[in-house]
């Protein structure tokens, strides 16, 4: 079985560019979610296009459900299957933040709803990119138009950082907080300290 790497992190935090520096660095599939699927980019349009306009929170929670369904059963595991490391920006702790905490449809709720969707897969280590507030809008800014969830307020998105701490605080076994302020560099070290500390074969490739 190939090593599962996530990234969380709320908007600009800069996981994208750590989850894809890590996964160039091991060799490993990079992936994302929505949209790490043929299927799963159809599904991320309807998720993310300020088109959709309002989506009840629970239709939100199944579509981010069925995703991750097909995500993992056609992608995820097989790679991991064949030995391959797999680097995945968001996973469940994502639907665990935006759609358990922010929407207001419970923690526990989601997370039933999300090891359903992958069978039990789990990562090995989940590393949550923290920035602050204004970095984040910042960056946010810089990356163009908002989609759907990045418009959803401000509000909206101090409870999705609120909920990733409350995470990472339940299972510090698996989840490490990492400073994501400063440089692509400084982060990159950041991360890399981590994924040595924790996955101490992390660097054999
Ligand atoms: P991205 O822009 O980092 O690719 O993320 C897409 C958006 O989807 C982001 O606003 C977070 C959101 N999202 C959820 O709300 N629940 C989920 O389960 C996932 C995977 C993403």
């Amino acid at each position: 079985m190939g090593r599962f790497v996530v990234f969380e992190g709320g908007e600009g935090s800069g996981k994208s560019t750590q989850a894809r520096l890590l996964a160039e660095r091991w060799g490993a599939v990079l992936t994302f979610e929505p949209g790490g699927t043929e299927v799963g980019q159809r599904l991320r349009e309807i998720l993310l296009s300020p088109e959709t306009g309002d989506l009840d929170p629970r239709a939100e929670a199944l579509l981010m459900a069925a995703d991750r369904a097909h995500h993992v059963a056609t992608k995820i595991r097989p790679a991991l299957n064949r030995g391959k490391d797999v680097v995945c920006d968001r996973f469940v702790g994502s639907s665990l933040a935006y759609q358990g905490y922010a929407r207001g449809l419970g923690i526990e709720e989601v997370r039933a709803l999300s090891t359903f969707a992958t069978d039990g897969l789990v990562p090995d280590l989940v590393l949550l990119l923290v920035v602050p507030p204004d970095e984040a809008v910042t960056r946010m800014a810089a990356a163009g138009k908002p989609d759907r969830l990045e418009a959803a307020g401000e509000e909206f998105h101090r409870k999705v950082a609120e909920a990733y701490v409350i995470l990472a605080a339940h299972d510090p076994d698996r989840w490490v907080v990492i400073d994501g302020s400063g440089s692509v560099e400084d982060v990159e070290a950041r991360v890399r300290e981590a994924v040595e500390a924790r996955l101490p074969s992390g660097e054999r490739a």
